[in-house]
C-alpha cells in the first residue's frame, strides 16, 4: 500500500507547477531538486546536460547500480484554468505533461530512500532538462552521463490520465514511436514546357516517389506492426512560370514506427524508391533521412522487475499488464537504447474535461503523488534487494 505523501510535497508540486520553466531554462527547478537531495543526504551534481541534476544514493560496496529518471521542463502554452490556485504565474509557460508531479515523485522517493535500511547497490537519481523535444536526454548523455553515473538497468514513469490514480501499467515491448524525418530532392535537367524530351523532368519523379512511398506502410510493414509514413511539403516549379521544366524537385515528410526493425526496413525502403525511381526516369535522387528520437521498447528483463514493484506497493490487481502504446515520443529513449530499460505509466485519473497531456487545462493529479513514490520505492527494493 502507498502512505500518502507529505503535505510538503505538494506543495512543491503545486510551487513547481506555478513556476514552470521551458527545456534548459530550468535552473529555479535544478536549484530546488538539488537543494532537497543535497539536505536528504545524496551526493549532488549539478549542470549535467546544463541544468540537468544527479542525486547519487550509495550503499555498501557491490549491489547493482540503476538510473531512475524524471523530466523536469514545462511546454510553451498558455494555462487557461485560471480559477486553479497554483495555475501557472508565467504567462506562455505550462507544466501541461505532469513534469513537475514526475520531479517531486522522484524527490519524494529519494528523500524516503535515503532513510532506508539494507539497501546494497548504488541509485542514480537523474533529474532530466527538455523532454519536450529539445534533446534534454541527448545532452547529458554528451555529458557523459553513463560515464559518470554508470547503471545496469535505466526506469522512467509518466503520468496517464485515464488510468485510475493507484493503478499503473507496466507492459513488455514497445511504449512510444520513433519520429523521423525525411527530405527527398530530385534533380533533373530543366528544359521548355513543350520540349520535354530535351530535358529530364524531376516532376515525374516526385509524383511517382509520392505514390511509390505511401506502398511502404501498405506493402512492405508488417500490418501487425504500426508504421507511418507521410508526405507532408512538396516544391517544384514556379506557377508563374507554367511553360518551363524546373531542374529540381523535392518533398518531405515524417515517419514513425515502434519496432526498430520496421525503422530501420522504412528509411531502407524509402531511400529505395528514391534512387529506383531517379535511375528509371534517368534523374538523380539525394535522400537525407534524419532520424529524431528512438522508440521506447520495454526490455523483458527490468519490466518483469518494474511489474513486481509495481505490485508490491499498488497490489498486483492494479497493475496492468497490457496497454495500448502511445504515438508520441519520449527521449527517455536515449537512455534505454543503451542501458537495458523500463518506461511505466502512472495514473493520473479521468481526464477531467477531456483535458489529456499538452492541454491548455491539464494538471498532474496529487493524488498520483503517493502510488509514484511508492513505486519508485518498491523498485529501489526490488533492485537493490532490501526487505
Ligand atoms: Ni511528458
Amino acid at each position: 500500500m502507498s502512505t500518502p505523501p507529505a503535505d510538503d510535497l505538494i506543495a512543491l508540486r503545486r510551487d513547481l507547477h506555478a513556476h514552470p520553466e521551458l527545456g534548459f531554462e530550468e535552473v529555479r527547478t535544478a536549484d530546488l531538486v538539488a537543494g532537497r537531495l543535497r539536505a536528504a543526504g545524496l551526493e549532488v551534481t549539478e549542470g549535467v546536460g546544463r541544468t540537468g541534476v544527479v542525486g547519487t544514493l550509495r550503499r555498501g560496496g557491490g549491489g547493482p547500480a540503476i538510473l531512475l529518471r524524471a523530466d523536469m521542463d514545462a511546454l510553451a502554452m498558455p494555462e487557461t484554468a485560471l480559477a486553479r490556485p497554483w495555475r501557472s504565474t508565467v504567462p506562455g509557460r505550462m507544466h501541461a505533461c505532469g513534469h513537475d508531479g514526475h520531479t517531486v515523485m522522484l524527490i519524494g522517493a529519494a528523500e524516503r530512500l535515503a532513510q532506508a535500511e539494507g539497501l546494497e547497490g548504488t541509485v542514480q537519481f537523474v533529474f532530466q532538462p527538455a523532454e519536450e523535444g529539445r534533446g534534454g536526454a541527448r545532452a547529458m548523455l554528451e555529458d557523459g552521463l553513463l560515464d559518470r553515473f554508470p547503471a545496469d538497468r535505466c526506469y522512467g514513469l509518466h503520468n496517464m490520465p485515464g488510468l485510475e490514480v493507484g493503478e499503473m501499467a507496466v507492459v513488455e515491448g514497445p511504449q512510444l514511436a520513433s519520429s523521423d524525418r525525411f527530405e527527398v530532392v530530385f534533380d533533373g535537367t530543366g528544359t521548355h514546357g513543350a520540349k520535354p524530351h530535351l530535358g529530364r523532368d524531376p516532376i515525374a519523379a516526385v509524383g511517382q516517389f509520392l505514390t511509390a512511398m505511401h506502398t511502404v506502410v501498405a506493402r512492405e510493414t508488417d500490418p501487425l506492426s504500426p508504421a507511418v509514413v507521410s508526405a507532408c511539403a512538396l516544391a517544384a516549379g514556379d506557377f508563374d512560370a507554367l511553360n518551363v521544366i524546373p531542374d529540381r524537385a523535392r518533398i518531405g515528410g515524417t515517419a514513425r514506427a515502434y519496432a526498430p526493425e520496421v525503422r530501420d526496413a522504412t528509411e531502407a525502403a524509402l531511400g529505395r524508391l528514391a534512387h529506383g525511381i531517379a535511375a528509371a526516369l534517368g534523374v538523380t535522387a539525394r535522400i537525407d533521412y534524419r532520424r529524431g528520437m528512438p522508440p521506447v521498447v520495454n526490455a523483458p528483463g527490468p519490466t518483469g522487475i518494474a511489474r513486481s514493484a509495481a505490485a508490491a506497493a499498488l497490489g498486483a490487481g492494479r497493475v496492468r499488464q497490457s496497454f495500448p502504446p502511445s504515438t508520441a515520443g519520449d527521449d527517455f529513449a536515449e537512455l534505454s537504447t543503451r542501458v537495458p530499460g523500463c518506461y511505466v505509466w502512472l495514473g493520473n485519473g479521468p481526464a477531467e474535461d477531456g483535458a489529456l497531456h499538452h492541454n491548455t487545462r491539464y494538471d498532474f493529479n496529487d493524488a498520483a503523488l503517493g502510488p509514484g513514490i511508492a513505486f519508485w520505492c518498491a523498485l529501489v527494493r526490488a533492485e537493490l534487494g532490501a526487505g
